[in-house]
């Protein structure tokens, strides 16, 4: 069975975004692949967190994963920091990439635009990623759009390794949806939907309130015009409320136009709320229900234990083939 793997932050709250661009397909794949799914606290750290809010958000979106479909029971749910591989695959991958590739990341480029002083884990943190997805073989890497320079860097150093040391690693490919790879700020169609985002009325939280959901949608920005037609270009902020509309109801763009032809924006955001709401409300439902429940730990710690398992022996690989002594 080929093998999936992927990961989210706990840096704040999971947007309809995440959603979209990630997670749902997530739920997706665990049918046919062996999927490890991860809580990237490690990368969480790459920027200052409050270490009680990190905490929250690490359960919360541990929770969220299950909430959406995924069984923790056929896949690996679990904590990076849990499996110590990473960290050590991580610095390993580090040595390998050049400054000149880490410089080039345009994720680097803006989250350290501006700021006075950088931390160095954030310059290395695509090594790290890397780390995260060789050290399972990945075959397929589910991620939204903004992912896809880490993936290829990761597809370098992969090459890299090999070529150097001899066949180790699988060359993982991403899997990035057709629509809505990358769901753009209701307030800024130029800017990505992002949980870091200030302005809580630029995203839709996964556990925003249904009535919540349905302000920020009806005062998402859009054009002057009433055309409810997909053109990126001419109408980015419709086109971003089509793609949103499409992926919540399981619908082609091409279709959701037809069906709002010639009915201006009014309906056609009235009926988009209550779309993102069907879909996240049963979402909300079973996350308080597995916060109640007291069983994350236990998930977590079952995942955590089949996923070191798997990592163990290509970490063993990589340092024999390193030259490291291993016993
Ligand atoms: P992160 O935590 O920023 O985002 C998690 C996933 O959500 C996708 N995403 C979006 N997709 C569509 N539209 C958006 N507005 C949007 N915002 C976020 C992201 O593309 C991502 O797939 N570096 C990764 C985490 C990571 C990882 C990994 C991913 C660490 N190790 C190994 C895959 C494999 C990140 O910061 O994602």
């Amino acid at each position: 069975m080929k093998r999936v793997l992927s990961g989210i932050q706990p840096s704040g709250q999971l947007t309809l975004g995440n959603y979209i661009g990630a997670l749902r397909n997530f739920g997706k794949l665990q049918h046919t692949h062996e999927c490890f799914f991860m809580v990237v606290d490690l990368h969480a750290v790459t920027v200052p967190q409050e270490p009680a809010a990190l905490k929250e958000q690490s359960e919360a979106v541990a929770a969220l994963f299950i909430a959406s479909g995924i069984d923790p029971a056929k896949s690996n749910v679990f904590m990076q920091s849990h499996v110590t591989a990473h960290a050590e695959l991580g610095w390993l991958l580090t040595t390998l990439t050049y400054m000149g590739e880490l410089e080039r990341m345009t994720q680097f480029k803006d989250k350290s635009s501006g700021k006075e002083s950088v931390g160095a884990g954030l310059f290395t943190y695509p090594s790290l990623m890397a780390a995260d997805i060789l050290l399972y073989n990945a075959d397929l890497v589910p991620v939204g759009d903004d992912q896809k320079q880490h993936l290829e860097l990761t597809r370098d150093l992969a090459h890299r390794f090999n070529t150097r040391y001899g066949q180790t690693f699988t060359i993982p490919e991403p899997y990035i949806p057709q629509v809505g790879a990358r769901i753009m700020s209701l307030d800024d169609a130029s800017k990505k939907m992002s949980k870091s985002n200030p302005n809580a009325g630029s995203y839709i939280a996964m556990l925003d309130e249904p009535d919540v959901i349905r302000k920020k949608i009806s005062r998402a920005v859009t054009d002057s015009g009433r055309e409810v037609k997909f053109d990126p270009q001419g109408k980015p902020e419709v086109s971003n409320l089509i793609s949103i509309y499409a992926q919540c109801a399981d619908m082609t763009v091409q279709e959701v136009e037809a069906m709002y032809e010639g009915q201006g924006y009014g309906p056609f955001k009235k009926d988009l709320a209550e779309r993102v709401v069907a879909v996240l409300e049963p979402i909300q439902q079973r996350y308080r229900d597995i916060r109640g429940s007291g069983e994350l730990h236990s998930f977590l710690r079952q995942g955590a234990e089949r996923a070191a398992a798997a990592a163990q022996p290509v970490l063993r690989q990589v340092k024999e083939k390193m030259g490291f002594l291993v016993f």
